[in-house]
This record gives structure tokens, sequence and C-alpha cells, in this order.
């Protein structure tokens, strides 16, 4: 399926956005580990979630849903050895929880995925989850999958993170919860901390100093109700739009705000849009407000240091989309975790906007990007990457002409409303089926190390 957006006059409106992604996953994965019933409100319909979803059933989970929530009857921690292979699909968060969750239940587990996925690191959780005593293999010296796991009793680690991430911290505190004795994790720079928050309202234990976080081992959890919030990332496609489109004013509502996702507002604050908030309040253990953005004129470049990476680590092609009409230069650096994600995302975003007319150049480990007035539009790829894509379809907001944006299906993985709930502010995407199907994706695996 391909996109057609023509430039748009201005963004206006009041709109929600879909429940976290991040939460999702995990409301669905504790609920399984605890006892007694979960009930999910606003849970994210994506395709990532519901690869979660299918992998946890594959173990036995009950998982049902009805009237708009989701019901997950816990399993205690005593899981069934799935019968077939689980297909991750296009989730790096589905693969790398579940091998903490299956790493220490006493059954053989299969985890594949799509061809992202295949190419995407996983020495990263297999080396910790080793050293916890489970049994991981995977192709090229266990580093790549699909990934084979022996689970086993675990015990507890004590390991500093060489990268942040907040996939792999989960992997290894869902694997601690399972094991004897304690568990120390510890992270270079702080990445989202939804796992930490999540397990409290759960009614499991932690203990934080610093960037340490100390797990104790064998812990029970109980079933509880929870509401996500709206996804902040998903709701940063409209703050941009606003802030690119003149005359725009786009008000979000009951988006998450937790501080490790935020810096997205931040960094468009500093670059001169208006971002205030509104009615904030607790969901949970995570903060949820309204965000309100408007255009004040063109905005400038400015500097994202590593430190800021974590916090905008999914928004960063936005970032780059924004920055690319911004007077004066950005400079991103610290980021060479985005060449590992659903695609190489400084090599995608880079090319693909300078299709329009930006002047972005990738750096080992970030983006140097020049502003220019105007941009284009003109046919660009997606590289199946939904971040992409959806970054692209802002930047054609802005851009003189028509855009068509290719392969542009793979908003379903994050963000399926993303189409209608932009038309509800003015601008229309129009989607058009392509006629052949698209050809078979290469079984070669290309590795990012
Ligand atoms: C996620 C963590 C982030 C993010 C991803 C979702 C999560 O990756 O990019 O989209 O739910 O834990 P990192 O593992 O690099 O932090």
């Amino acid at each position: 399926m391909k996109a057609i957006i023509r430039n748009t006059k201005n963004v206006k409106g009041a709109v929600r956005v879909p429940g976290d992604k991040s939460i999702s996953h995990r409301s669905l994965i504790f609920g399984a580990m605890a006892e007694g019933e979960t009930v999910i409100k606003n849970f994210l319909m994506a395709d990532d979630c519901l690869r979660t979803m299918e992998g946890l059933r594959s173990a036995g989970t009950h998982i049902a849903e009805s009237g708009g929530s989701i019901y997950v009857t816990g399993k205690r921690k005593i899981f069934n050895e799935p019968e077939n292979v689980i297909y991750c699909g296009n989730s790096g968060t589905t693969m790398r929880l579940l091998a903490g969750l299956f790493a220490s239940q006493p059954f053989y587990t299969v985890m594949s995925g799509d061809n992202s996925l295949s190419s995407r690191p996983m020495g990263r959780i297999v080396e910790p989850l080793v050293r916890m005593g489970a049994g991981l293999f995977g192709r090229k010296a266990n580093r790549y999958p699909p990934l084979a796991i022996r689970g086993n009793t675990l015990h507890g680690i004590n390991y500093r993170m060489p990268v942040a991430s907040a996939q792999v911290k989960s992997s290894i505190i869902i694997a601690a919860l399972s094991a004897g004795g304690t568990t120390i994790v510890e992270e270079p720079i702080l990445s989202r901390d939804h796992t930490e928050r999540i397990l409290i309202s759960f009614g499991g234990k932690l203990e934080k100093e610093g960037l340490s976080i100390m797990v104790p081992g064998n812990q029970n959890l109980r079933g509880i109700e929870i509401e996500i919030p709206g996804d902040f990332s998903s709701a940063a496609y409209f703050m941009a739009a606003a802030a690119m489109v003149k005359n725009s004013r786009i008000r979000i509502e009951k988006v998450g705000l937790n501080p490790t996702r935020t810096g997205f507002a931040k960094v468009l604050a500093r670059m001169g849009a208006g971002v205030s908030i509104f009615n904030e309040s607790q969901e949970g253990m995570e903060p949820v407000g309204d965000i309100e953005v408007s255009g004040s004129g063109r905005l400038k470049g400015v500097e994202i240091l590593p430190c800021e990476v974590p916090g905008v680590i999914d928004e960063i092609p936005l970032l780059a989309t924004v920055a690319s009409m911004a007077e004066g230069k950005t400079l991103i650096s610290g980021a060479s975790e985005l060449k590992l994600k659903e695609s190489d995302r400084l090599l995608a975003i880079s090319t693909e906007l300078n299709k329009m007319g930006s002047d972005i150049s990738t750096t080992d480990d970030g983006l140097i990007i020049n502003g220019v007035e105007k941009l284009g539009g003109t046919k660009v790829e997606s590289w199946g990457d939904h971040r992409i894509a959806m970054s692209l379809a802002i930047a054609a907001l802005a851009a003189e002409g028509e855009t068509i944006v290719n392969d542009f299906d793979c908003v379903n993985i994050s963000f399926p409303s993303f189409p209608s709930i932009m038309s509800e502010c003015g601008p229309e995407i129009v989607l058009v089926k392509d006629k052949k199907e698209p050809p078979l994706k290469g079984d070669s695996h290309v590795h990012r190390n």
C-alpha cells in the first residue's frame, strides 16, 4: 500500500492517540506472570503487541478481548512448552522481553522474526541470560535470531549493560523475577522505565540507586486493572505537524508523560515551538496529561547531545524531519543505536528526506542537518519501517506538491489509525493498494552489529 499526501494549509484540533506500545507489551507479560486476572484498557491493537499476545498464548496463557478491554488469566509463572515456533514479526520488544520470560521455564522455546528482526542483535540479551543460567542459541555465534531457548533454574547476576536499552534491561528484570537471589542491573544512561513502574503496580519489588536497579528473586505478582496512557511516540507525529505547518495548533489528550519518553517535547520547545502541558494526572505509576503544540514561525536548529538520545530514541527520524526545515544546523550525536532499529534509521531518514530536498548527512553516530527553506513532494520509501513511514508523511504535509510514501502498510506495526486520526486534524492521507503484490524481500540478512 502507498500513501499519497499533499501539503496542508494547517493542522488543527484535539485528538487522542492509541495506547502506549511499550506499556501494552508489558501489561500482557506481567499479567501472564501474575496470579489472578489482569484487565487492560486502551491496549494498543497493533501488529507488534499482537505478536506478544500470540507468543504468550502459545505458552498456554488465556487472553480474551471483550468490550474493548483485554483480559489476561495469570499463569503464576508456570507456562506450557509452545508447540511451534513463536513468530515475533517485526517486534524486537516481543523477542527480547519474552526471552527473559522463557529463560526460566523448564522447556524449549524457539522465536523467529521477519527479515528486519532477523538482522537485529540479540547477543545483548543472550549474554546476560546465559550468565543467569539459561541456554540461549542463535545464528552467528548466538547473536541473531531465530533464538532457541532452553530454560533453566536461574540465579541472580550483577550486570552492567554496555548500551542503554529498555528492551535489554526489561529482559533481565523479567528473568530476575524468577531467579534465585538478587539481580543488579546497571545501564549507562537511563532508558524508558515502564518495566520498573509497572512491576510496582503488579505488586513486585525493586530498588533503584542512581542507574542501578536491584531486583530480588522469586517474586510473586498479582493481577491488576490498568488503563494504558496514549503513546507519546504516536503523539509526537501530531506535535511535529503542528510545529512545522504554519497557523497550526494541536492538542493531544491523555498522553503518557513519563519523563524518560518526553524528550521530543523538550527539543521542540528548544527549537522555538509553543509546547504546553495541561490536565496532568497519574494512571497507575505513569504520569499522563494533555499536550498542546503550536508553530510560531520558523523553528531553529539545535544540538541533541548523546545523553538526550535515550529520551528521544524513537523520535530521531521525526526530529530529522522537523530540523530539515528549521533555520540553521541541527546536530545529533551518540545515536548509533538508531542503526540497529527496524531499519538503519539514520541512513533511511537521511536518504528519503534528501530526495525531498533536505540537506542531511550521516555521521558515525548521528546526523548533521542543514535546514532548508522548503521541501518538495516526490516518491519516497518507508524501508518497511513504521517510524520512517510516518516521519515522511509529516514531511509531506509541509512540503510543496504531492508526496507518495511507498510501502506504507508498516504503520500497522505501531499505529494503524494514524491516517484516520490525522484526517481529524485536516490533512488527508490517501491510501492506495499496490497493483501487484510487492516482490518477496530477499532472504539474505544484513547483520547490523
Ligand atoms: C522499547 C525500547 C526502545 C524503543 C523500542 C521499544 C521498549 O528500544 O526503541 O521502540 O518497549 O522497551 P531500546 O531497547 O533501544 O531502549
